[in-house]
């Protein structure tokens, strides 16, 4: 679907008043809502008043005077921008007097503007230029030699945008998205009059001030001031396509802005529903992963690990990868192979991969990295509400008045949700933040959190515990909701089980380190401090008790009726793009699609009946089983798509023995990962901006990923897996995805309506997508909860085996950091490592003074598991006792040293606490040393690749 770049701009934000007010715009009687701009209202009705300093996304400033109107009985020239309509006004926007007057203003900006216009990176794009043409500007009578900025030295220092301020007019929209849109505060406008610029941070550069490296200054930016380093090397796009952001979980909706199959720019979309014209520095600036030259572009196969790569035809490779798991299964019978399904690809791969899994190799060995994710939240929703699902639009957090954050850090891992929620915590919305670690949300510009409940790790169930018992003993419980909406029997044994004393905060405090007032005072602003709404992350599933804590969560909103409306609800912040979606498609061992348990009879005849194979009522293996399974000898060939479980899962020395004991690894993926070192067989993986599919994001939200190039080895990956279940022995043919979501309509529930062709109509779905919710559901739970009657469960704190001892003082906790993304594979491979290039310790400058570490150290964090060497950043926001560190850089190690722990119902790891002892070193650790020699190894064997025809 290709588009033309021009886009509409109504100047000033949409009224959401439903009163309406009826006035005459140059003789025309028009008809907008109360609140709406005189500028608004003329544009709507298709009459442009001429503008600079007004955007649509951003709050109304009136600082260029360049839409003055004549407004009948008043004096003067009022803006229309700031000038909000009255009834009966009679508006004129076209006279000789108000041409003079803009002619005037166009003329002052132009005299202190470079006249490049031919060799300007904005030429085609530029509002100015526009406006010049606008109003007729012909000559500058004030001349160009006056005092001027045409020789302000640009700002280069961000690797994506450059600032120019020889071409700044001043209109401050930049510093005002930097406020309104990302909530980050990096900019000002420093001096005053003529010697007024634009700084980030004190007269800093770019990449030295808070700036986060968004893009919402540059999107909002009228001239060629600030402007994509893409866009002044390749020119301005000639067309668009609107795809879905293959990050986050926030799937951001974007523009691919192109020249022929090349993408000059990515901008976020303005009518995205979950951003809203927003995007962060990943999904905006990050996309070059996608042409690197480290792509891997030909099929390849080995017989052993340490032999070279060879390069063959797509047709060799899958012969090879599926005569090896059909000789492996005859070897060692139908369930020695199974399959890993990527959160990174789209629904239709996802569901194509576990329909290979289910109906070619015949088992359920499939899983997906939900399962050392959000897998205890798809456990313990369902448990209490009926779906394995957020409850909310990102949107409901406008209607948010009190907002809980527990085990998630929105402002590193999902950043535009966290631009959203800050809005509304600026608007007055209180926060509550449930972490060890002094998150950003804590305390950032213009944002701080009413309490910061600052548990120690491991222990959150005794704080959600804790916060019931208040709710409890202080009659704060909405009775009439619990009566008409959860189950009778469940509500009293959870409320008799958190009233006892042992659940108090003042009993839980030292397990928890939390002061019992502030859990008292943070219950109590949640449960009647108006719409309350819980978002977590990560923080809350990893752990050995994860499924039991989102059982707590869903509790706790339950007992307070915070669930069913707009603005409040249980919305898990789920990490990858499409991580919901290969949960919704059936990618787990014993759930085929739509959550649906394998030994449901009648769900899986309806699979048996439309696929035309007999299916396995027992569930497969989990991802932790099928390692051990492969240690025991009897897992030997894998299939993973698009994950690389050696670096993301927990024990790498654990996970890299399982794969040297298989004899078949097919790994499908754009890069050779750190998986891929330990394979058999390489298939070329495809990008997201080389393929057509759909991504499910964190609220549900079904949203399109548009094809913009042709794939760089010839197939997408749904086509690739077709084409090996065939080889198989299972045929599957499809002509193009929106077949596969047809077929996905036909037999889940839940998607029951939804198609390309509504998707390209409504922009996006919220599943349930029924006949009673055509267009989609965007708050679940409104009127029932999807099990009928909500059922508390007793959520029991009991303390993680991980135990801290004198040789490991010290818990470790893992997280994110803005510019690196998960395993890192993609943003490492961009400019993102100029803001992060290294994983680093944090450690509190108490504890690092008893072991005489200082920043920048090097250090040894030894744990039962293993051992590894970092950086430490010395700091204050981890607290005395705690270490933290991210994961994104293979050679940190991380997952060396966390523990094969794991949630009680999931398996999910438990990532979050592992006890380690921290000391200065001075050399890599041995696995370190190893891992550089057979990294070194692996990369000499795919560089050393024979051509496909010359083995
Ligand atoms: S940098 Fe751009 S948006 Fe900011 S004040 Fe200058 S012209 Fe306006
Ligand atoms: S890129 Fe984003 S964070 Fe940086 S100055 Fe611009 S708006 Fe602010
Ligand atoms: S917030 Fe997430 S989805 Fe949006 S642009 Fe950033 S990484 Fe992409
Ligand atoms: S657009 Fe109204 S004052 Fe600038």
């Amino acid at each position: 679907m290709r588009e033309t770049i021009l886009k509409r701009d109504f100047g000033t934000p949409a009224s959401i008043s439903t009163e309406t007010v009826t006035l005459e715009i140059d003789g025309v009687e028009v008809t907008v809502p109360a609140g709406t701009s005189v500028m608004r209202a003329a544009a709507e009705s298709d009459v442009n008043i001429p503008k600079l300093c007004a955007t649509e996304s951003l709050e109304a400033f009136g600082s260029c005077r360049l839409c003055l109107v004549e407004i009948e009985g008043r004096k003067g020239y009022p803006a229309s921008c700031t000038t909000p309509v009255e009834p009966g006004m009679k508006v004129r926007t076209q006279t000789p007097k108000l041409q003079a007057l803009r002619k005037g203003v166009m003329e002052l900006y132009v005299s202190d503007h470079p006249l490049d216009c031919l060799t300007c990176p904005a030429n085609g794009n530029c509002e100015l230029q526009d406006m010049a043409g606008v109003v007729g500007l012909r000559e500058v009578r004030y001349g160009f030699d006056g005092s001027n900025h045409l020789r302000d030295k640009k700002d280069e220092s961000n690797p994506y945008f450059t600032y120019d301020p020889s071409k700044c007019i001043v209109c401050s929209r930049c510093v005002r998205a930097c406020e309104e849109i990302q909530g980050t505060f990096a900019l000002t406008i420093s001096g005053r009059g003529f010697d007024s610029r634009v700084s980030p941070g004190r007269m800093q550069p770019f990449m030295e001030s808070e700036c986060v490296s968004c893009g919402a200054c540059v999107e909002a930016c009228p001239t060629a001031t600030l402007m994509e380093k893409t866009i002044i090397q390749l020119g301005q796009a000639e067309h668009s396509i609107t795809t879905t952001c293959a990050y986050c979980g926030v799937g951001c909706s974007l523009r691919a802005e192109m020249k022929g199959n090349e993408v000059v720019r990515m901008v976020p979309h303005k009518d995205g529903k979950a951003n809203e014209g927003h995007a962060c520095v990943k999904g905006r600036f990050a996309w070059g992963y996608a042409t690197h030259k480290d792509r891997i572009t030909k099929p390849m196969i080995r017989r052993k690990i340490s032999d070279p790569w060879q390069e063959v035809s797509w047709d060799e490779a899958l012969d090879y990868a599926a005569s090896e798991f059909k000789r492996i299964q005859a070897k060692y019978g139908r369930d020695s192979v199974g399959g890993i399904v990527s959160s990174r690809c789209t629904n239709e791969e996802d569901y194509l991969m576990q329909k290979l899994v289910r109906a070619a190799f015949g088992n359920n060995n499939v899983d997906n990295c939900a399962r050392v994710c959000h897998s205890p939240t798809g456990y313990g929703l369902k448990q209490t509400l009926g779906e394995s699902a957020g409850t909310q639009a990102f949107k409901s957090v406008e209607h948010s008045d009190v907002i809980m954050v527990i085990g998630a850090n929105p402002s590193d891992g999902h950043p535009v949700f966290a631009s959203r929620l800050k809005r509304r915590l600026r608007e007055g919305a209180k926060l509550i933040v449930i972490d060890p670690r002094r998150i950003d949300l804590v305390k950032s510009p213009h944002v701080a959190a009413d309490f910061h409940l600052q548990l120690k790790p491991g222990t959150n169930v005794a704080v959600i515990s804790a916060l019931a018992h208040v709710i409890v003993t202080e009659d704060l419980l909405q009775e009439e909701f619990i009566a008409q909406r959860c189950e009778e029997k469940s509500f009293e044994q959870w409320k008799a089980f958190v009233a006892l004393p042992e659940n108090s905060p003042e009993a839980m405090e030292a397990v928890t380190g939390v002061p019992a007032q502030m859990m008292r005072d943070a219950a109590r602003l949640y449960a009647t401090g108006g719409n309350a709404a819980i978002y977590y992350g990560l923080g809350v599933t990893e752990h050995a008790q994860g499924s039991t804590m989102v059982m707590g969560i869903a509790n706790l909103a339950m007992a307070t009726g915070n669930i069913g409306r707009d603005g409040v609800g249980v919305n898990p912040l789920r990490g990858q793009n499409n991580v919901q979606g290969s949960c919704d498609m059936g990618s787990f061992p014993h759930e085929l699609p739509g959550y649906r348990h394998v030994s449901d009879a009648t769900a899986r005849m309806q699979f048996e009946a439309a696929w035309g194979v007999e299916l396995q009522p027992e569930p497969g293996l989990r991802i932790p089983n099928m390692f051990d399974a492969a240690l025991h000898g009897s897992f030997k060939g894998l299939y993973c798509q698009g994950e690389d479980i050696v670096q993301s899962d927990p024990n790498t020395q654990h996970v890299a023995a399982a794969l040297s004991a298989m004899e078949c690894i097919v790994v499908q993926d754009i890069f050779l990962n750190e998986t891929a070192k330990y394979a058999h067989v390489l298939l070329p993986g495809s990008s997201f901006l080389e393929k057509d599919g759909t991504f499910t994001n964190a609220e549900r939200r079904i949203s399109r990923v548009r094809k913009v190039m042709a794939p760089k080895a010839g197939f997408a990956d749904w086509e690739v897996t077709m084409h090996l279940a065939k080889r198989l022995g299972y045929d599957m043919h499809y002509n193009h995805p929106s077949e596969i979501m047809d077929e996905i309509a036909m037999l889940t529930p839940t998607f029951r309506g939804v198609s390309y062709a509504k998707l390209d109509r409504l922009g996006s779905i919220q599943w349930p997508c029924t006949d009673d919710a055509p267009e989609g559901t965007p708050i679940m739970h409104k009127e029932q909860f999807v099990r009928g009657k909500g059922r508390f469960m007793l959520t029991k704190y009991v303390a993680t085996d991980e135990k801290v001892t004198r040789k490991y003082p010290l818990i470790l906790t893992t997280g994110r950091i803005l510019s690196q993304y998960n395993a890192g594979v993609q943003t490492r491979r961009t400019e993102n490592v100029r803001w992060y290039s290294e994983d680093r310790l944090e450690i509190h400058p108490h504890d690092a003074q008893e072991r005489g570490v200082k920043d920048g150290d090097w250090v040894g964090v030894q744990s039962r598991a293993g051992d590894t060497v970092l950086r430490a950043l010395v700091t204050e926001r981890v607290q005395p006792g705690v270490v933290y560190s991210t994961f994104h850089f293979p050679e940190s190690g991380a997952n060396v040293i966390t523990t094969d722990n794991s949630d009680w119902a999931t398996n999910c790891p438990e990532y979050k606490v592992t006890a380690v002892q921290v000391m200065p070193v001075t050399h890599p650790s041995a696995w370190q040393q190893h891992f550089s020699e057979f990294s070194r190894t692996q990369l000499g064997l795919l560089h050393a690749a024979a051509p496909a025809g010359s083995e």
